[in-house]
């Protein structure tokens, strides 16, 4: 097999899009998904291996039976508002199921890592845009999660553990343009699909998570991401690091904020329908403003943004919905 590189969350949102990238750039996907947030549907490039990462035993068995010259580690839980409700469920998936992956990793001689980590490990910042070395000091038990694994990475580093590449993403958003995968959480929490949902008819009204907030139109302003810019940013982190790149941490974003109220806007405006919605109190946890400065991840990978638009990722999501709402 060609150059297998090994994907944990696999048949998730970001995981699934950068498996069909890793394909088109030669590579060999292999999913690791337990399929308890995943979709079996979304792992079209190469194999699917079910299987929990809490398993030693079964990733000792992937490890040698597929050799892969890296890992991608996707698996973990994302919701920062059920992170707060069910703290012990987030430590449990994302530090004691990624320390049980570094574990295999380190008897399978420690293959280069690339690390989904999020804007959620700097909490307040205090200045905006959000460079890397800004301070780490998350605001909810999800980005605290994503924190340790950043430090425990580190420290493993320094005594001859995997090279990595820890890729902060922004507010992933979108679908693969070609309309072969999209996003699908169950239940949906992330603001741009429920907003199309509620643009189709589908579900309530979208309820406003705080109005309150220190911004121009007072809701709260994320980076949003192309799902595929994304994708293809773990391309060349895997490039990188199989030239020999040394450990890094990069943010990936537009550099660009939108309001919550300004996505419903764009939504209204892609769609051509009206999206109900109503205000409802600040959601715990979530901070005011997170907008990144990827420059470094233009200087290290060569990495720019080819969908920075807000209307190309809902077009994107609109057009994934409205399929697999027919299906
Ligand atoms: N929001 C609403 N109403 C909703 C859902 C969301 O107002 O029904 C608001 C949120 O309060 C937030 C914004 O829309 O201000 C975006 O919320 P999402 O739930 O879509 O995304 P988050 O910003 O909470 O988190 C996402 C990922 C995390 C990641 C983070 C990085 O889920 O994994 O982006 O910025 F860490």
């Amino acid at each position: 097999m060609d150059k297998p590189v090994l994907v944990t969350g696999g048949a998730g949102y970001i995981g699934a899009h950068t498996c069909k990238a890793l394909a088109k750039a030669g590579y060999q996907p292999i999913a690791y998904d337990d399929l308890s947030r995943g979709h079996r549907a979304a792992v079209r490039w190469g194999p699917l291996i079910e299987g929990d990462i809490a398993d030693g035993v079964r990733l000792d068995a992937v490890l040698a039976r597929f050799k892969p010259v890296a890992v991608m580690h996707f698996a973990g839980f994302i919701a920062a508002g059920e992170s707060v409700t069910d703290p012990a469920l987030y430590f449990r998936i994302n530090v004691a199921g990624s320390f049980s992956l570094l574990d295999a990793l380190q008897r399978a001689d420690n293959p280069p890592f690339v690390f989904s980590s999020s804007a959620a490990v700097y909490g307040l910042p205090e200045k905006m845009p959000i460079a890397e070395d800004a301070p780490r000091s998350p605001v909810n038990p999800y980005g605290e999660t994503k924190l340790m694994i950043e430090r425990a990475l580190h420290w493993l580093g320094q005594a001859n553990g995997p090279r990595h590449v820890t890729l902060r993403y922004f507010n992933a958003a979108g679908a693969d343009p070609d309309g072969e995968i999209g996003e699908r959480h169950e239940p949906e929490t992330h603001l741009i699909p429920l907003v199309l949902d509620a643009a189709a008819g589908r579900g309530g009204p979208v309820g406003i998570f705080g109005t309150d907030y220190p911004t121009p139109d007072g809701t709260a302003i994320r980076d949003y991401i192309h799902v595929q810019d994304l994708a293809e940013a773990h391309v060349r982190a895997l490039d990188y690091l199989l030239a020999g790149g040394a450990s890094t941490a990069l943010n990936l974003g537009t550099g660009k904020g939108y309001s919550v109220r300004e996505v419903i806007r764009a939504a209204e405006n892609v769609t051509g329908q009206s999206v109900p919605f109503h205000d409802m109190p600040r959601r715990p946890g979530d901070p005011p403003v997170l907008v990144a400065d990827p420059s470094r991840a233009g200087v290290v990978l060569g990495w720019r943004p080819t969908l920075p638009k807000l209307e190309d990722m809902i077009a994107t999501a609109w057009q994934w919905q409205e399929r697999s709402a027919g299906r």
